[in-house]
């Protein structure tokens, strides 16, 4: 059985006070025992973020990090530097990394290997632009990303990816891809996977939707058969919305 997750991608929002005051707010919530739940709090947030839920079933999640393992890069952050706070799992390949930072695939799949190299979980994401859509293009270049960025992977190594399908069109935009659309991608998505390794492999790992989730559509979304959870941004930085789509598994 796949695991149901729900992520949220804080991105570069909450402050120190922000963060503890957000993270008090999810403690007093019950999280139900069937979801996996993680936040990915900013940088300098993610070691009080780790002591604050050492006892909590919500898994603190890096926002992105360096292909490198130490170095002359001023200004970047290692997987060992992550692992020794208790951080180990990390989200790689946003669209935001992707457009603002030139982010290429082949950078990301060299992200990919390091952290796995360094026992880590990585919350891969991809997701075609609305031009790709408009042209009818969106499978290919869906195809092409998770070709470039994980295809190097033995099948064994998927055991630590989780892949958060994230339509750029939809990110931020008040805009969802419509439940059907979501589960045509994914099941797409889980297609390709089958294809390079095996049915049984495509069929264990679990492939997020993201895109303004929000707690009126995510159940909807999360009932489509291949949708195994949802990467949250917005609708993440508020405790009663965020779990309102955690909750929202049937
Ligand atoms: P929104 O939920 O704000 O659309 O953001 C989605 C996202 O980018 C999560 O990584």
């Amino acid at each position: 059985m796949r695991r149901q997750i729900v992520a949220g991608n804080w991105k570069m929002n909450c402050d120190l006070s922000e963060t503890e005051a957000l993270i008090n707010d999810l403690k007093a919530q019950t999280i139900p025992e069937t979801t996996s739940v993680m936040i990915a709090p900013t940088y300098t947030n993610l070691q009080s973020a780790v002591k604050m839920l050492a006892d909590q079933p919500i898994t603190v999640a890096a926002q992105n990090m360096h292909q490198a393992s130490n170095g002359a890069y001023t200004g970047e952050i290692s997987a060992g530097m992550l692992k020794s706070i208790g951080v180990d799992h990390v989200i790689l390949g946003h669209s935001e990394r992707r457009a603002y930072f030139k982010e290429t695939d082949a950078l990301l799949a060299e992200k990919v290997s390091t952290a796995l190299e360094n026992k880590m979980t990585v919350i891969f994401c991809f997701g075609e632009e609305l031009v790709d859509r408009t042209h009818g293009r969106e499978f290919d270049v869906v195809k092409d990303q998770l070709k470039k960025g994980l295809f190097h992977l033995s099948e064994s190594d998927w055991g630590s990816i989780i892949l958060a399908y994230e339509p750029v069109w939809a990110i931020g935009t008040g805009e969802t891809a419509t439940p059907d659309q979501a589960q045509e991608m994914h099941a797409f998505i889980r297609k390709t996977l089958s294809e390079k390794y095996s049915d049984a492999m495509a069929q264990s790992v679990s492939i997020l939707y993201g895109g303004s989730v929000k707690p009126g559509n995510a159940a909807e979304i999360f009932g489509k058969e291949d949708v195994d959870g949802g990467l949250i941004g917005g609708a993440s930085l508020d405790a009663e919305s965020f779990m309102g789509i955690v909750n929202a598994f049937a």
